[in-house]
């Protein structure tokens, strides 16, 4: 007999989320250039290696001839890739507007402000109407692949709908949806005009994640609020019909960070690295350049931590990498000029001829040279025991956290990297996918058990 762990193996995923794991850039009539998109969703899936995973999602192009068409598909489709092409239209509405200046800033908890709250919501219906619309594109390409015996794994406020329509074309259809931001206070939530369709639309599916308890618990409570469904523990039930709601907590592909330390290219890197920086501590951020990351907090903190602490202005030194994103709304339009403007003040008030102390890249890094970074400064996080812990919104508090971190005793940091390297490694993307996958058999084998009842 098939050992569970094997049938498991051969499962086929279907992963469907608004990016594929690489974006294209087209060089000629039939020529793409194909580059490693950026974000947290991307890292995790890409960890995932144990099922058969088709991926279907948008390449990030505009293209809208035969020709072109044809030749990006195949050369995504090698790499296991399907693309759902947007017209440029749909993905303005879509996905700048509908996506990124309504949901994303919602579920951040990020108010607009007045003048933009206003002109949103005079484009909020014709914006609703390309999401929908471009979820129906979405929901084409994954009937088009799909197989009997496939799991669908739905991903993100992108694609709240998509259940909904995959559900009514195929009931049997075994189907997982996953949030990676935050699902707000239902108090927060409400405001939302068209709160009640998305709600509705996402409780088709059979199993919704978030990645914390408090994230599930807000999206039970939303649903019982404004839809006056019954919460259960398990999830929500509407008629006795029961969409189980969990947590799952997501992680990074750990292993291949370990293996690329070993590598002479890796190894090499930091040597490097090491002697450019010798005698200067190192901070290091990482993030996408998005108004969520609080980047312009971290470097008001740093400058205020540098005019109290004068003794360290030649011994720290911050890399920031700020990486594009969303470069067509306004917001991030906006947020990229203010970084830029408090970076060039702290570099002129406490730069010399030869040295600064923040060194600001707008792009991202290749591999290597990420893991090299990562090497020579460790990176902290919401580790539990592991971390300094800090409230983004206290520059001063924020201030005198760099201080600790950077005078902290080595038997404490040596002891803090321990716990949040058993973390990392344990809480891998692999383990919060199987976690998922198996939960959704589960669950539909529940749901089949009911109805014999
Ligand atoms: C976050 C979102 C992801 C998204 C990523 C990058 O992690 O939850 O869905 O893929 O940001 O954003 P982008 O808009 O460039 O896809």
């Amino acid at each position: 007999a098939l050992s569970a762990k094997h049938v498991r193996e051969k499962q086929r995923l279907l992963v469907v989320a608004n990016r594929l794991p690489v974006s294209a850039t087209r060089k000629g009539e039939s020529s793409w250039a194909l580059e490693l998109s950026a974000g947290g969703l991307v890292s995790a899936l890409l960890g995932v290696r144990q099922f058969e995973t088709r991926w279907i999602g948008w390449p990030g192009v505009n293209v809208q001839d035969d020709k072109g068409q044809k030749s990006l598909s195949s050369a995504l489709e090698e790499k296991g890739f399907i693309p759902v092409f947007l017209d440029e239209e749909t993905v303005d509405q879509y996905y700048n507007g509908y996506c990124n200046n309504v949901l994303w800033p919602l579920f951040h908890y990020i108010g607009l402000q007045q003048e933009d709250r206003l002109a949103a919501t005079r484009s909020l219906q014709s914006q609703f109407s390309a999401y929908k619309r471009a979820n129906r594109l979405f929901a084409e390409v994954v009937l088009s692949q799909y197989q009997d015996g496939d799991v669908v794994w739905c991903h993100d406020y992108h694609l709240m709908f998509l259940p909904k329509f995959l559900k009514e074309a195929n009931s049997r259809m075994k189907l997982g949806w996953f949030l990676h931001t935050p699902f707000p206070s239902s108090e927060i939530y409400r405001t939302l005009p068209l709160r009640s369709e998305l709600l509705k639309a996402v409780l088709t599916a059979d199993l919704i994640g978030f990645h914390t308890y408090d994230y599930a618990r807000h999206f039970v409570s939303a649903c019982t609020r404004i839809l006056g469904l019954e919460g259960t523990p398990e999830g929500v039930e509407d008629q006795g019909k029961l969409t189980r709601v969990a947590a799952f907590p997501i992680g990074i592909d750990s292993e291949r960070f370990i293996k690329a330390l070993e590598t002479d290219m890796v190894r090499s890197h930091i040597q490097k690295l090491r002697g450019r920086f010798a005698g200067r501590k190192v901070m290091l951020g990482v993030d996408r350049l998005d108004m969520i990351k609080g980047i312009p907090q971290k470097l008001l903190a740093f400058e205020k931590f540098l005019e109290e602490s004068p003794e360290w202005q030649d011994k720290v030194l911050l890399v920031q990498i700020a990486v594009p994103t969303r470069t067509d709304v306004h917001e991030y339009q906006r947020l990229t000029s203010q970084v830029h403007e408090i970076v060039g003040r702290i570099n002129g008030r406490f730069g010399t001829l030869g040295t600064v102390p923040i060194h600001h890249l707008d792009r991202s890094l290749e591999f290597h040279e990420l893991c090299a970074l990562y090497a020579i400064t460790g990176a902290a996080q919401s580790l539990g025991a592991g971390a300094i812990l800090i409230n983004p919104w206290n520059i001063s508090e924020v201030a005198a956290s760099i201080e600790d971190a950077l005078t902290m005793k080595e038997v404490e940091r040596k002891e803090r990297h321990r716990h949040n390297f058993m973390h990392v490694t344990t809480h891998t993307a692999q383990v919060w996918a199987d976690t998922f996958v198996s939960e959704l058999n589960d669950t539909i084998v529940e749901a089949e058990l009911r109805t014999l009842r």
